[in-house]
């Protein structure tokens, strides 16, 4: 959602299957005390696993098969698979009522409202296995991540935008998040992962040539580190996050000079966490620490990145989750006594020096309890799109005015639901 996020679907879709899998669980562990016939039983065979130093064993390692073609573990999966289906069978037309109850409440042909990118509005429709989805800076092509097998291996296909023929070799083996550089529709920057599907390495592909020719940026091979890839919301710069459990650092990369290479902004330090965005003169940087572990909010030239401005202290009762920058303002997204809150300040012409923030304004709802996350806003507008839900308003899309604090409904999610009471006397 910040400065170099794109914000996440609503979590309603896992809720339903989680609800789903605890019901059907509910009723089959049920099942199971009181059900007939024994469970097939795996053989124990001790395996000694050693790393680190230290060793433990597994008694069911001989379960793994990677090729999955070992015909006795197959057919012991099987009498288990036949087991589970004669203890729930009863349970079949249930099972499918509750599946059918459940997708029938979902709009699944759902479309967003339109948001103005440059000269074209887009929107999004969910596409099954599509992660990543980039159109280039001259609106000619489309670089879009894929994964057909689920295991969040993705390759990355570009099209063109208006026949949808594949343009470019395919890259394999890459996480869901890829960036154009340069204005023209040239090269984009894409992370692969290493054998334990860790993000470790960024790269630099040109169209037209193949993955083995691109340059590598940046190869982290401190284990306890991942990459993460991000734009900054005036799409100047790129930025790679290389993060752990306790510390995140962070390099951009100059779109309009992509051959520079990536450029450290902030130093890794231990137990220092940071995330980074751009406008006009200088980057912006939420940054956490032990001491001020709520984050607080500087700035730094882009010419002398050691050179920083304090804009948003760090307070006890605040926590500082997010920025996003536009233009002529600065959103941050804050959590107060457990309410999410945002918070908009002016900013200077993109020339001036920037001073600390003053004379902010908070956004308003309606409901007291809510939940508020940023949507797709334009970095050239003073428009702030904000999804904002709560326990009786379903997902709402707002267009905001940051100059005058007016809020316009432009997309409301369609939902069927019924209050009613009902009792449960017997399973
Ligand atoms: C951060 O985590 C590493 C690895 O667990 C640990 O060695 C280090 O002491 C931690 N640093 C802080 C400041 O907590
Ligand atoms: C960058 O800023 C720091 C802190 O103000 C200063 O010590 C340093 O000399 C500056 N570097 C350059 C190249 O101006």
């Amino acid at each position: 959602m910040s400065s170099f996020q794109e914000v996440s679907d609503p979590a309603c879709s896992w809720m339903l299957v989680l609800c789903i899998r605890l019901l059907l669980l509910l009723r089959s562990g049920w099942r199971m005390t009181t059900g007939n016939g024994n469970p097939p039983m795996a053989k124990k065979a001790s395996h000694l696993m050693e790393m680190l130093g230290d060793v433990r064993v597994d008694n069911y390692y001989r379960l793994r098969d990677d090729s999955r073609s070992n015909p006795e573990l197959l057919s012991y999966l099987k009498q288990e698979n036949h087991y589970t289906h004669s203890i729930v069978s009863d349970t079949k037309k249930f099972e499918d009522d509750l599946y059918a109850e459940i997708r029938g409440r979902i709009k699944e042909d759902d479309v967003s409202a339109p948001v103005r990118r440059g000269a074209y509005y887009y929107y999004h429709r969910t596409l099954e296995g599509i992660a990543a989805f980039e159109v280039s800076p001259n609106h000619k092509l489309v670089a879009y991540a894929e994964d057909t097998k689920g295991d969040e291996i993705y390759t990355i296909y570009v099209i063109d935008a208006h026949t949808g023929a594949l343009v470019d070799n395919p890259l394999v083996g890459v996480i869901a998040s890829l960036e154009w550089v340069t204005n023209g529709d040239g090269a984009f920057v894409y992370i692969t992962m290493d054998q334990t599907l860790r993000p470790h390495q960024a790269w630099l592909h040109k169209l037209g040539e193949e993955q083995s020719s691109d340059t590598c940026l940046y190869h982290q091979k401190d284990d306890t580190f991942s990459l993460d890839l991000q734009a900054s919301e005036s799409k100047k710069f790129l930025s790679v996050a290389s993060e752990s459990k306790n510390t995140s650092f962070n390099f951009y990369l100059d779109v309009s000079k992509p051959e520079d290479g990536l450029q450290v902004l902030t130093p890794r330090v231990d137990g220092i966490d940071t995330s980074v965005s751009h406008r006009g003169n200088h980057f912006f940087i939420k940054k956490r620490t032990h001491e001020f572990f709520n984050s607080e909010v500087i700035a730094c030239t882009l010419d002398n990145t050691s050179e920083t401005t304090l804009l948003l202290p760090h307070r006890e009762s605040v926590k500082i989750q997010d920025i996003q920058l536009f233009n002529n303002h600065i959103v941050v997204y804050e959590r107060e006594k457990g309410l999410p809150k945002v918070n908009i300040y002016g900013l200077p012409d993109a020339e001036e020096p920037l001073k600390s923030l003053q004379g902010g304004h908070t956004v308003e709802f309606v409901d007291p309890i809510y939940s508020v996350e940023p949507s797709g806003s334009q970095f050239t507008s003073s428009i702030l799109q904000l999804d904002h839900s709560s326990m009786k308003t379903p997902h709402s899309g707002y267009d905001y005015d940051m100059k005058t604090g007016i809020s316009v409904l432009k997309k409301i999610k369609t939902v069927s639901y019924i209050t009613k009471l009902v009792f449960c006397i017997d399973f």
